[in-house]
C-alpha cells in the first residue's frame, strides 16, 4: 500500500519548551487520520509542521516521494499549492471572491488552464451540494456550506494529503457530522487521504485510525489496518 505521509523523528521547540519530541507517524494512500489530545498537546504545531506550513528543529517528512523538509521556500510554496490541501477551523475563504472563484484560485496559481479548473471547481462544488452557491460570496453562505467551499478549495488540485485543524470547531454537532461523513465520501470516491484533528471523540471514531497525542508525543496510535478500498 502507498505511503502518502511519513514523519520521523519530529521535533520542535519554542524557546525553552520542547512541543514535539520526536513524534513517528506514517499515513497511507486512502487513509483517514484522526489526531486527538487536550490542548496543548502539539496537535496543531504538529499539524502544521505536517503540512510545510512550519518546519520542525530536526526529523524529515516525505510526503509521497518528497522530502519536504529538504525543499527551498519557492519550491516549497509551489509544492504546497499542488500537493497539499488545508481546511481550518474557520473557512477562510476570501471575502470579495464567489465561492467558485475561491475554489478555484489555488488552480489558478499552479498555472492550469483557466477553463479546466473552472469545469473541474464546478464539479467539486455539484459533488459537494453546493452547485446553487456557486456564485454566491462567503458571507451569504452558512457556516456549513463554507466549510464545504474550503473542503472544495482544499481539493482542486487533487491533493497528496487533506490536512484539517479543527475543522468542525465552529460547526454544531450536525453540521460537524455531516463534514465527518462528506470526508468519508471524498475518501470513497476520490481516494482521497485525511489526516484531522479534532477535539470531538466520536468524530474521531468515525475514521480509519485514531492518534493520540500527549505532551509533544504520540502515546497511542490505533496503528495501521488493511484498506480495502486503498488498492484504488
Ligand atoms: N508560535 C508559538 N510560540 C510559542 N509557543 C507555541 C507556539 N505555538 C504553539 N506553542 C505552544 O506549543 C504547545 C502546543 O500547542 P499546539 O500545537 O497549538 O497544541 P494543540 O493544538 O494540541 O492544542 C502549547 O504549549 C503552545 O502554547
Ligand atoms: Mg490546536
Amino acid at each position: 500500500m502507498l505511503v502518502m505521509l511519513r514523519a520521523e523523528q519530529i521535533v520542535k521547540r519554542y524557546g525553552d519548551l520542547t512541543v514535539l519530541k520526536g513524534v513517528n507517524l506514517e499515513v497511507k494512500k486512502a487513509e483517514i487520520v484522526s489526531i486527538v489530545g487536550s490542548s496543548g498537546a502539539g496537535k496543531s504545531t504538529l499539524l502544521h509542521i505536517l503540512g510545510t506550513l512550519d518546519t520542525p528543529d530536526s526529523g524529515a517528512i516525505t510526503i509521497r516521494d518528497t522530502r519536504v523538509d529538504l525543499l527551498k521556500p519557492r519550491a516549497l510554496a509551489v509544492f504546497r499549492n499542488t500537493h497539499i490541501g488545508f481546511v481550518f477551523q474557520f473557512h477562510h475563504l476570501l471575502p470579495e471572491f464567489s465561492a467558485l472563484e475561491n475554489v478555484c484560485i489555488p488552480g489558478w496559481l499552479a498555472g492550469t488552464r483557466k477553463s479546466a479548473v473552472e469545469v473541474r471547481a464546478r464539479q467539486l462544488l455539484k459533488s459537494l451540494g453546493l452547485a446553487e452557491r456557486a456564485d454566491h460570496k462567503p458571507h451569504t453562505l452558512s457556516g456549513g456550506e463554507a466549510q464545504r467551499v474550503a473542503v472544495a478549495r482544499a481539493l482542486i488540485n487533487q491533493p497528496d494529503v487533506v490536512f484539517a485543524d479543527e475543522p468542525t470547531g465552529n460547526l454544531d454537532s450536525i453540521r460537524g457530522k455531516e463534514l465527518h461523513d462528506l470526508f468519508l465520501q471524498l475518501r470513497a470516491d476520490l481516494g482521497q487521504t485525511f489526516v484531522i484533528v479534532t477535539h470531538n471523540e466520536e468524530l474521531a471514531q468515525m475514521s480509519d485510525r485514531v492518534i493520540h497525542m500527549k505532551d509533544g508525543l504520540v502515546a497511542e496510535d490505533g496503528g495501521i489496518k488493511d484498506l480495502p478500498w486503498a488498492s484504488k
